[in-house]
């Protein structure tokens, strides 16, 4: 796929107003959720008794139907809930540096440390796909002490460079096992990156399974936290999706939306 660089590397940070980024000028990825609804036109004749063809018709329809969804999971591997009338959670598996809906409304959060120079995991794979841009951009985030750009359960906005999305939301999750309240922390992780896209105008937001890989955060807890945060955020995006890498990830969310939604 053909990656279009951008030049500027300045960071935004969630004071600076959304405009202090130029969006991004070329959509690189069709939509994951473009799905053209069926127009019904109202009737110009008196009602017919079916006919064969019309039977045919709509068996068709229902077949094509079929192919596109199965269980609620579309054609495209996304499994889609209602959180408002105006807003959609969609799970699916994947690599969340390929994830993109428009490439200027749109917002990855990455997995980050504390010190927001890359790392392995979800943080290796996106300053790998983003370009050493966004490590400079991470560079001028301010440090709030020596070593710490981005305290755990906090969150940072940058530019996304070459990823195809217009920005990377920088959080950092707690360590299961040496945080004192990992609850309270993952949920303050999910509540900052949606406060910081919504203040940058970002309509769509795609998180991975933060803390569930190197900090060892339980999947079904982790998942429980995720799903009933990003709950409260219903009338601010049009979709909050969740890129879930495992099937195991994927799991544990399937299983907690539905039970939550
Ligand atoms: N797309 C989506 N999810 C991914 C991808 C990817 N390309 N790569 C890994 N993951 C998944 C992992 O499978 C895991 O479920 O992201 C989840 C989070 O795992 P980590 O990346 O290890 O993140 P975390 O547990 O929050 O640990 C953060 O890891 O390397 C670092 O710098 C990072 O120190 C920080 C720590």
């Amino acid at each position: 796929m053909a990656m279009v660089g951008r030049s500027f590397s300045l960071c935004c940070l969630p004071s600076q107003a959304a405009g202090a980024c130029p969006a991004k000028p070329t959509i690189l990825r069709p939509s994951f959720s473009a799905v053209a609804p069926l127009q019904c036109h109202p009737p110009t004749h008196r009602p017919r008794a079916p006919s064969s063809f019309s039977f045919s018709f709509s068996f068709f329809r229902c077949v094509r139907g079929m192919a596109r969804s199965d269980n609620g999971v579309s054609r495209d591997g996304q499994k889609s809930f209602p959180l408002s009338s105006t807003c959609l959670l969609k799970l699916q598996r994947g690599d969340i540096t390929k994830w993109s809906v428009d490439g200027t409304s749109d917002a990855i959060v990455n997995a980050a440390n504390e010190r927001m120079l890359g790392g392995g995991g979800v943080d290796g794979a996106i300053h790998r796909a983003a370009g050493p841009e966004l490590r400079e951009a991470c560079w001028n985030v301010p440090e709030v002490r020596p070593g710490v750009r981005c305290p755990t359960g906090e969150a940072r906005i940058t530019g996304a460079y070459r990823l195809p999305v217009s920005r990377v939301i920088h959080t950092v999750g707690p360590v299961y096992d040496i945080d004192e309240h990992p609850e309270a922390s993952l949920r303050s992780v999910y509540r900052n990156c949606l406060r910081i896209a919504k203040e940058n105008h970002i309509q769509y937001i795609a998180f991975p399974a933060i803390s569930c890989g190197v900090f060892r955060y339980p999947l079904s807890e982790a998942s429980y936290v995720a799903v009933s945060t990003v709950k409260e955020f219903a009338d601010d995006f049009k979709e909050i999706h969740f890129v879930l890498f495992s099937d195991d990830a994927y799991s544990a969310w399937l299983e907690k939306a539905n039970e939550v939604l």
